[in-house]
C-alpha cells in the first residue's frame, strides 16, 4: 500500500475521460487514484514504485486492448500480484470468462453502480491483504523450519567432529569449499544442467555430515597418533559405511519425499568422500562411478587435511597444499581427483586460501 497516502491506490485505465472522471469521483473519498488513458501508460504506472494496490482496467481501448494489458501485467514479476478488475460495456459471458482466464479477479459491466464498484474493490483489497499475510506467515514458518533443519544437521556433523579433532571448524570449512567448487563448476560444459541453485544448496547442506560415521569408530583407533595397522585402517574405512547406514535409517523413518534429494546427497557424500578418480580409494569406485558430491568432498577434505594440523603432521601453508594437490607427494596424487574438479580448484584456489584463513581452528 502507498505509505505516503495511507490509502490504497487504484490505477484507473480507461480511454474515455468521462468514465475516468466518474470513477475518480466515485473512489476519491476512500482511495487515492492514478489515471492512464492507454495500455503503455498503464503498464508504466503499474510497474513503478510504489505500485498501485489494484487496477481497474477497461477492455475496449484503441491500440493495446485491456486483455493484452492484463496478460502483460500477469507476465511481469513486478506486477503479477496486483489484482485487476476488468470494466467493460461488453457483457457477453465469454468476454467475462476471457478476462478471468487472463488472471483478473473480477469483471464489472458498464454502466456501473458506484456503490457496487467500491464494495467490489474493497472486497478484493481485503482478500489481497489476507493472502499477503498468509504468504508472509508461510515464509516465516519456512525460514524457522530451515533454520532448525540446518542447526540439526550441523549438530550431527559436529558430534562426529568433536570426537575426532575437537573442533567444528573442519565441517564449516569443507562445506564452504564444496560450495565454492559447485558454484565454479556450474559454468563448465561437462556439468551443465547438474548444478542448479537447489542442487548447490543440497550439496552444501549435506556436506557437514560426511564424517558422521566416525561416531562408530572406537577412540583407541580414532585418536591413535602413530601409523595405523592394516586392520585398524580397515576399521577407520568403516566410517563411510556407518555414515551411509545412518542416513539409510533416517530415510527409512522419513515419509516426506521432499527430503529425499537431501538424503540422497547425504548418503553419497558419507559413503564416497574417500573415493579417488583413479579407483584407489576406500571402496574402489572410479571416475564417473563416484557421485559428483563425493568428488567435490574428496578434494575439499584433502585440502583441509593438508592445511590443518594433525597428530602426524603440521598444518601446511596454502601454497604447499596447492603444490601437493596439483603435483602430488607420497600420499596424494592429482590422479585422485576428477580433472575438472581439480581444474576448478586451481582456478579458485585463492578463495580456498581465504576460507582456510577466515575459519582457521
Ligand atoms: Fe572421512
Amino acid at each position: 500500500m502507498n505509505s505516503e497516502q495511507q490509502r490504497p491506490t487504484i490505477l484507473i485505465v480507461d480511454d474515455s475521460p468521462e468514465y475516468a472522471m466518474i470513477l475518480i469521483e466515485t473512489l476519491c473519498d476512500e482511495f487515492a487514484t492514478l489515471i492512464a488513458t492507454g495500455g503503455e501508460r498503464a503498464l508504466a504506472l503499474a510497474g513503478a514504485e510504489p505500485a498501485p494496490d489494484l487496477i481497474l482496467l477497461d477492455v475496449m481501448m484503441p491500440g493495446m486492448s485491456g486483455y493484452e494489458v492484463c496478460a502483460r501485467l500477469k507476465d511481469d514479476a513486478r506486477t503479477v500480484h496486483i489484482p485487476v478488475i476488468f470494466m467493460s460495456a461488453l457483457d457477453a459471458e465469454e468476454d467475462e470468462q476471457r478476462g478471468l482466464d487472463l488472471g483478473a479477479v473480477d469483471y464489472i459491466t458498464k454502466p456501473f453502480r458506484p456503490a457496487l464498484v467500491k464494495t467490489r474493490i474493497s472486497n478484493q483489497l481485503d482478500l489481497k491483504r489476507h493472502r499477503d499475510q498468509l504468504e508472509e506467515m508461510v515464509q516465516e514458518r519456512t525460514r524457522e523450519v530451515m533454520l532448525t533443519q540446518d542447526a540439526a544437521i550441523y549438530g550431527l556433523g559436529m558430534l562426529a567432529e568433536f570426537r575426532d579433532t575437537e573442533t567444528g571448524a573442519h565441517i564449516r570449512r569443507t562445506q564452504s569449499y564444496v560450495g565454492l567448487l559447485a558454484r565454479h563448476l556450474k559454468g563448465k560444459p561437462r556439468f551443465a544442467g547438474f548444478f542448479d541453485e537447489n542442487t548447490i544448496n543440497m550439496l552444501k547442506k549435506s556436506a557437514p555430515l560426511h564424517d558422521i560415521g566416525k561416531v562408530g569408530i572406537v577412540d583407541r583407533i580414532l585418536h591413535k597418533p602413530g601409523p595405523l595397522t592394516a586392520s585398524e585402517f580397515n576399521e577407520i574405512k568403516q566410517h563411510t559405511q556407518f555414515g551411509r547406514s545412518v542416513v539409510d535409517r533416517i530415510e527409512a523413518a522419513m515419509h516426506d519425499r521432499s527430503a529425499s534429494a537431501f538424503l540422497r546427497f547425504a548418503k553419497e557424500v558419507t559413503y564416497t568422500h574417500h573415493e579417488r578418480w583413479d579407483g584407489t580409494g576406500y571402496h574402489g569406485l572410479a571416475r564417473e562411478q563416484i557421485p559428483v558430491s563425493g568428488r567435490l568432498m574428496a578434494l575439499a577434505d584433502i585440502y583441509d587435511a593438508l592445511t590443518s594440523r594433525r597428530a602426524y603432521k603440521p598444518a601446511f601453508a596454502h601454497e604447499e597444499a596447492l603444490r601437493i594437490i596439483s603435483e602430488g607427494d607420497g600420499r596424494t596424487r592429482p590422479e585422485h581427483f576428477d580433472p575438472d574438479v581439480l581444474q576448478a580448484f586451481l582456478e579458485i584456489n585463492e578463495q580456498f586460501k581465504s576460507i582456510s584463513i577466515q575459519l582457521r581452528d
